[in-house]
């Protein structure tokens, strides 16, 4: 992650976009599924899945791209330490948007359930273990809450960036110019 372009790909850009939505509805869509019992159950599910594994797609073309691109360098007033906290949040991202959705698989395949997106059944990562479900269920809540939180992190560090420093960091990801 080393490269400094003017700006970030056009392609990039869109993909955070799509993506930042697609993890909101990811996040939400879990949390609504496992407080209901109810009828909407399978639904969310049948959402929740290839949701999850869409978002593995796009992060596995999101993650050369951005490595053969780069990303405009942050600005030079900005503190060192604020600096590698935003880049260390970042990487956590990317590392989230590529766990949750493998840790999701694993969980169902280590359970024995099947892994469905859409119309194409997807084979099981694990074998089927009943201590690893458990154990990967747990890990599949842990992960999201501290992805929420990270995300909330992000959404507060942007704005801060756009309504107080107003040093271009916002726009980078919006109309693509820093300065
Ligand atoms: C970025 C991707 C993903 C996010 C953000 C996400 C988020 C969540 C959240 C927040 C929950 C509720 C956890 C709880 O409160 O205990 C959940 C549950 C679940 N997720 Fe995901 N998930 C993702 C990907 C996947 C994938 C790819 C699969 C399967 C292929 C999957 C399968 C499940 C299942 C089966 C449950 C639990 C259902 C239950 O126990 O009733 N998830 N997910
Ligand atoms: C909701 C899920 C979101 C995820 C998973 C996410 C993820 C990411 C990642 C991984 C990067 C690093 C880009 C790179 O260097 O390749 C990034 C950058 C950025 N994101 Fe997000 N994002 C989300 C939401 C948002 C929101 C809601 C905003 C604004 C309100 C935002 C504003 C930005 C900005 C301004 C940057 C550029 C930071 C820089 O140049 O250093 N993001 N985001």
């Amino acid at each position: 992650m080393s490269r400094h372009p003017r700006d970030f790909h056009p392609l990039l850009r869109l993909l955070h976009w799509l993506m930042a939505l697609m993890v909101l509805a990811m996040l939400f869509i879990g949390v609504g599924m496992v407080s209901t019992a109810g009828p909407l159950y399978p639904a969310l599910l049948a959402l929740h899945r290839p949701v999850g594994i869409a978002l593995l797609v796009l992060v596995l073309l999101r993650l050369p791209l951005r490595l053969l691109t780069g990303a405009p360098p942050l600005p030079a007033d900005l503190p060192g330490p604020q600096k590698l906290v935003a880049k260390a949040s970042h990487v956590l991202l990317y590392a989230s948007m590529v766990g949750m959705p493998l840790i999701g698989w694993a969980m169902l395949s280590a359970g024995g359930y099947p892994v469905v997106a859409g119309s194409v059944s997807l084979p099981p990562i694990l074998p089927h273990d009943l201590q690893l479900y458990a154990l990967l269920r747990l890990a599949h809540t842990v992960v999201a809450l501290l992805f929420f939180a990270l995300v909330l992190a992000h959404l507060s560090a942007a704005l801060f960036h756009g309504l107080i420093r107003r040093d271009g960091v916002l726009r980078s990801m919006t109309s693509g110019h820093r300065r």
